[in-house]
């Protein structure tokens, strides 16, 4: 691992706001404490690390090894800087860069993801990095890319949990998992609250197509159904 870059005090507070966990990241967090047994001694990758907060989980879950991936050096930087201040320095990796293209060639038994894959365009929302939430006008900028690139990064019997809001294409993510022989099943679904500025970014496709189906909306309050799912080579996993 790599020494981290400290930004200034300011500065880094400013981030560490930025990247607080969320409701996504709870859940998903929730989901691995429950599959413990799956993160025993595995070998386990996560893309779009943010704080390091979920590599520090699957941590004490006894991963053998962390890997994380980001576009933000200031997530780079705080995950290190948490996972060694949790006595994971020795076996983590973090590194700066572009979804899978930092572990080109390597294979993981545990990959986790709560990518941006809000369906708008990409601007700062709640004193947010541009990068975390917006997933492009359907969602899926980042999330048809991951989809594709987890055949060549699974290890045998090995499997993915990411988030996957249920107004983002669930039969799309089914489809594109399909044509590699990965199937998906969903483990948790809970509601997730929609906070104006990104309810009022929504692509209005999006929000005509899902309102009253997986987006609830009371009077100026939404909710969206968000999924926990887990991907594997075939059959329902343990
Ligand atoms: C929704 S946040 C999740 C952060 C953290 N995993 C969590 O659950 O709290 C998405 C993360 O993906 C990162 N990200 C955005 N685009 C990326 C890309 N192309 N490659 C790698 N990471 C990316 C963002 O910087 C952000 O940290």
């Amino acid at each position: 691992m790599s020494k981290p870059r400290l930004a200034p005090y300011a500065k880094a507070e400013l981030a560490l706001a930025a990247l607080r966990p969320s409701e996504y990241t709870a859940a998903l967090i929730q989901v691995l404490q429950a599959k413990s047994a799956a993160v025993r001694d595995a070998k386990v990758l996560e893309i779009g690390s943010g704080s390091g907060v979920v590599l520090a989980a699957l941590g004490e879950l006894g991963a053998a090894s962390l890997c994380g991936i980001d576009i933000e050096e200031d997530a780079v930087a705080s995950g290190m800087l948490l996972l060694a201040e949790l006595g994971h320095g020795n076996t983590s990796e973090l590194y700066l860069g572009d979804m899978w293209l930092p572990v080109a060639g390597r294979r993981f038994d545990l990959i986790v993801a709560n990518l941006p894959h809000f369906p708008m365009e990409r601007s700062e929302v709640q004193g947010r990095l541009p990068t975390w939430s917006a997933g492009g006008s359907n969602g899926r900028v980042l999330l048809d890319p991951f989809l594709e690139g987890l055949d060549a990064h699974l290890a045998d019997g090995g499997r993915a949990i990411i988030a996957h809001n249920a107004f983002v294409g669930m039969e799309q993510s089914r489809k594109i998992l399909a044509e590699s022989g990965l199937v998906l099943n969903v483990v948790l679904t809970t509601l997730v609250y929609i906070p104006g500025d990104k309810l009022s970014r929504l692509t209005p496709g999006v929000l005509a197509a899902q309102d009253g189906r997986s987006i609830h909306r009371y009077g100026p309050y939404a909710f969206g159904d968000m999924h926990i799912v887990e991907i594997t080579r075939g059959g329902v996993p343990a």
